[in-house]
């Protein structure tokens, strides 16, 4: 009898330590991934710095197309300085999106700055700060007179921001943070010479300026110098936001329609997008009938001696992959609903069938059709892969402005969670979206 006690009590002991086991097993499994994403990935800390000098600094020889072609050089040397127009202040620079890197600034600027000696409104103390590599994402080059003789483009332009700590667009750097409030467009409007972008697109130099003033801030259009869709089927602008470059550990294909993974992506940007000079190879561009100007251009077999962009590819990557997603703000979300929309994320919402924590996009193939998301096919039958990727969801918060989904469609989370609950059917009450909403700042 007293043994037959001992046998169940010890049973019965068994099972709570089993149920309570499993599930504080469950509950931790992700955030133990997540703490040891950077250990297991040992990155080469002189990799990741070699990468983190060419994402910032490095413009792989593309003045010979923002300069050399564009004549963005002397649009912001203005007149007075000997190139042509206004010129570009730092108020304009600040105004269009570009942002300045307050570390880079010696003491006796900001003090400048400060009193009102270093005047924001001179075209001159552009040239100063482009001297100082303080432009984020813009790589001016001088003669050793002190003479701008052109400008190129970094990485950094549209995939970094910094923290306004100084002011508004004045602050330290924020590597991987999509920038937007880069007006890309009204940057390349400023070249007295689209023209060569209009050849290739086979369209009127007007044309052209409307659509690159149709972008707007935050936005690009990555596909347009290759199958040369500039307008959406209903007419309006295509272009698509300025992506996140932070939180990529165990992402497998990259953008939104999954081109190729991150590195495929880092030479198809440098080389096509920038205009470096380096060497790429996809002869998926070379379908004349999905990709006509690529095709014409022979855009797929891209060839350059030196090549300026290959070496630089495994230190991008490194850095890249150093670049962990930000994490949330104390009292950035409400904790208890975020709680909650995780449980629903993870359950009956269904949306970690897909976005899988930690890596929060799937696990293998990233891929889906328009039909299965619910949104129109434009923008997936513009890729080879004919989908869309599964959006990689951390540090969701640092990139909220300008919307959510490829183009900016829902303006808030509100709206990207209405979507879902429509589009799957899934009944959640007010309460459940709000949780759902919370959670996705929480990421
Ligand atoms: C002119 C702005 C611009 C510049 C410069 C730029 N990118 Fe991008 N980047 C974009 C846009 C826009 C996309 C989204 C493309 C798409 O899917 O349509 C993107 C996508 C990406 C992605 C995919 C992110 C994801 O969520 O999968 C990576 C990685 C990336 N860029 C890295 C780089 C690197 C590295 C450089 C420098 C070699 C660079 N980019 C230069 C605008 C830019
Ligand atoms: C069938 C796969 C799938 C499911 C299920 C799914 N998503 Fe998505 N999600 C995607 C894809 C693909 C995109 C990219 C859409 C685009 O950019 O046009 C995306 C984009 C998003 C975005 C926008 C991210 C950004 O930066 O623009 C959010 C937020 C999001 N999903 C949240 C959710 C939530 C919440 C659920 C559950 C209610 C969910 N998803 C269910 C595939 C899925």
């Amino acid at each position: 009898m007293k043994k037959q006690k001992v046998v169940y009590s010890s049973l019965l002991l068994l099972l709570v330590v089993l149920i309570f086991g499993r599930c504080t097993k469950t509950e931790t499994v992700y955030e133990t991934i997540t703490e040891t994403i950077t250990d297991t990935l040992r990155l080469d800390p002189v990799l990741v710095a070699e990468g983190k000098q060419t994402f910032r600094y490095d413009a792989f020889g593309d003045e010979a197309f923002w300069s050399d072609i564009l004549h963005i050089d002397q649009a912001i040397l203005g007149e007075g300085n000997g190139g042509y127009g206004p010129g570009v202040s730092p108020a304009t620079a600040l105004s269009v999106g570009l942002k300045v890197d307050a570390e880079a600034l010696p003491a006796e600027v900001v003090d400048a700055i400060n009193t009102g000696q270093i005047g924001l409104e001179d075209p001159a103390t552009t040239l100063e700060l482009l001297k100082l590599d303080a432009v984020v994402g813009v790589k001016g080059n001088f003669d050793s007179e002190g003479m701008m003789t052109s400008v190129g483009i970094t990485c950094a332009l549209c995939h970094s921001t910094v923290d306004d700590s100084f002011s508004d667009g004045i602050g330290k750097r924020l590597d991987g943070w999509p920038n937007r409030d880069l007006n890309v467009g009204a940057i390349i409007s400023l070249s007295d010479n689209v023209e060569f972008i209009a050849g290739l697109l086979h369209v009127e130099e007007t044309t052209t300026r409307t659509v690159l003033q149709g972008w707007g801030p935050g936005k690009f259009n990555a596909g347009l110098l290759i199958d040369g869709k500039a307008l959406r089927p209903d007419g309006s602008v295509a272009a698509n936001l300025i992506p996140a470059a932070y939180g990529m550990q165990g992402v497998h294909l990259a953008t939104y329609t999954g081109w190729g993974d991150m590195t495929y992506w880092n030479a198809f940007v440098a080389n096509l997008e920038m205009h470096g000079q380096g060497n790429f190879f996809d002869a998926r561009l070379n379908d004349a009938g999905q990709f006509p100007i690529a095709a014409e251009n022979n855009f797929g077999n891209v060839t350059n001696s030196p090549d300026l962009i290959t070496p630089k590819l495994p230190g991008l990557q490194a850095y890249q992959l150093s670049l962990l997603a930000p994490a949330p703000p104390a009292g950035s979300f409400d904790e208890i609903a975020a709680e909650r929309g995780r449980a629903l994320f993870e359950g009956v919402a269904q949306c970690s069938s897909c976005h899988i924590p930690p890596i929060f996009t799937d696990a293998g193939q990233n891929l889906h059709s328009a039909q299965e998301i619910g949104i129109d096919d434009f923008e997936a039958s513009r890729s080879p892969t004919g989908l869309y990727r599964t959006t990689p969801l951390r540090g969701l918060f640092a990139r909220t402005k300008g919307g959510f989904y490829h183009d900016g469609r829902f303006s808030t989370l509100d709206d990207v969670v209405e979507h879902y609950d429509n589009h799957f059917g899934l009944q959640l009450s007010p309460q459940d979206k709000s949780g759902l909403v919370e959670y996705l700042k929480s990421i």
